[in-house]
This record gives structure tokens, sequence and C-alpha cells, in this order.
């Protein structure tokens, strides 16, 4: 399967996703956005975790922004405080400077960089933020890193590459990309989650999405036992971390 392919794969479990993949740490959108009386575009917005993250912090307007017509069913029906557009981060329907915050959240390794950053660099209005983060259970925690490992993801090409996600990270933009310095940090948390729920997570990655039906059975009965091994409770409190980047946008293009 070609990346493209996989980078529209989650709409096949676009239920799942949602209820099983964790949105962003709080604290760690509270750091990327200074103020809620904002417009803040979420691209690549999947079912709207972050969005209605977004609008329960009380942001004034948000924007998503999602390619994938499952996906976004479930935005649009979840998160009402949202406008929901079909678009994709290389076309983004939106007029120019018509946005204070670009965020994309486990999203950016699936965009042209080239095209999406100037797509970005445009929509943003200028001393606007763009924000990228990844939320994920934290391989720090030993069990957390065996079921990586179940999950392939560290395989090459994989869709988030946290594994090695320290604060102080950077993220390259193209270059002449009309933004600031960045800087980056890394917010945690642990939520109580049902074992067989943390094992059924593993499938809406792509990684596992793209596998055959019988091995994606078997991702989730190898990870229950690594969790019943490991772990040995049930609910299982898991680690989770939110990886966060941010950029300005310069006043001018440079
Ligand atoms: C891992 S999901 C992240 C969804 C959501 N942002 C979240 O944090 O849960 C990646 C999302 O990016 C979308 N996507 C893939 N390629 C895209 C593109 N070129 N432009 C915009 N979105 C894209 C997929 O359809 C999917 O919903």
């Amino acid at each position: 399967m070609t990346r493209p392919e996989r980078s529209r794969s989650f709409g096949a479990a676009a239920e799942d996703y949602d209820r099983l993949r964790p949105a962003p740490v709080p604290a760690a959108l509270r750091w990327l956005l200074p103020s809620s009386e904002v417009t803040v575009l979420d691209l690549g917005a999947g079912t709207g975790l972050v969005s209605r993250s977004l609008a329960a912090a009380g942001v004034a307007d948000v924007v998503a922004v999602e390619p994938d017509d499952a996906m976004r069913a479930v935005l649009a029906a979840r998160s009402p405080g949202a406008r929901a557009l079909a678009g994709t981060a290389e076309d983004i329907p939106l007029p120019d400077a018509s946005v204070d915050a670009v965020l994309a959240s486990s999203a950016w390794h699936w965009f042209d960089p080239d095209r999406a950053t100037a797509e970005v660099a445009r929509v943003l209005r200028p001393g606007g933020v763009l924000g990228l983060l990844w939320s994920f259970a934290d391989p720090a925690t030993d069990w957390v890193a065996e079921l990586r490992h179940l999950q392939r993801a560290d395989d090459a090409g994989n869709e988030d590459s946290t594994s090695g996600v320290r604060a102080g990270f950077a993220i390259d933009l193209p270059d002449g990309a009309p933004f600031g310095a960045g800087s980056s940090e890394v917010f945690r948390r642990r939520t109580w989650m049902a074992a067989d729920d943390v094992a059924a997570m593993l499938g809406t990655y792509s990684t596992v999405l793209t596998l055959r039906p019988e091995e994606r059975a078997e991702v989730r009965r190898a990870a229950r036992e690594v969790i019943a091994r490991r772990v040995g409770t049930d609910p299982v409190r898991v680690p989770f971390a939110t990886a966060v980047w941010r950029a300005t946008r310069l006043a001018s293009d440079i």
C-alpha cells in the first residue's frame, strides 16, 4: 500500500478512532494558543478530537478541514462547535490571511511539506501561530514500548515518529518558509482505560489498519496478552503524551 493510500486509511475505523485515540493533553493546547479570542484552523482534523477540545476551551471560532468523508462525518456529528469543511492541507478551502492559528494534530507527517507549508502561510494572518502536535501513549513506559512494537510504529514511514520525542525536539519547515524560529514542549498525563480498549486502540493506526483482517486480530490478541502480563490490571492507567511544536508566521514573505 502506498503512503497516500495509508494517509487515507483512517476512515475505515472512524468510530473506533474517535472513541479510543487520545485527545491532546489540555495544557498542550493552552501552550499553543495565547488566547481563546481567535479563529483556529484544525487541519487534518479527523473525527474532531482537537476541534472539540478547542471548542470546549472556549475558542471563539473553530474551522476543521478534513479530506476523508467518514472521518469528517463523525466530526460534524460530534463537534457542533466547529465548522467542518472538506479539503486538504495542500489546498485549504479558506481565504488568504483568514485565521489566527493553524493546528495539525497527528497529521503533519501525512502532508506534502512544501505545499502544505505554503498553504498554511497563505491562510495565516501575520503573527499567527502554526502549531504541530502529536498525542500518543508514551513509550517511555516499557509496556507501552512493547505495544508500539506490536503496532509496527517504528517501521519505516510510520505515521508518527514519536518514540524519540523529547522536549526541545525540532521540526524543519521548507527553506524560505515565512515563519520564525520554532519551539517545542512535551506534556504528559495518565488516563484510565479498559484493557481491551487499549488493545483496540492499536487498530486505529495506519500500520495496523492496512493489515489483513486476520493480522489485525492477531495484533489485538497479542496486545491483550502484553497488557495482562506486563500490567495485570483492568482498567489500565495509560501514560499519554502530547508533543507540541509552534512557530509564528512572519509579517512578510521571505
Ligand atoms: C492520524 S489522523 C489525525 C486526526 C486528528 N487530527 C487527530 O488528532 O485525531 C490523520 C488525519 O489526517 C487526514 N489527512 C491525510 N492526508 C491529509 C492531507 N493531505 N490533508 C489534510 N488531511 C489529511 C486523514 O484523513 C486523517 O483524518
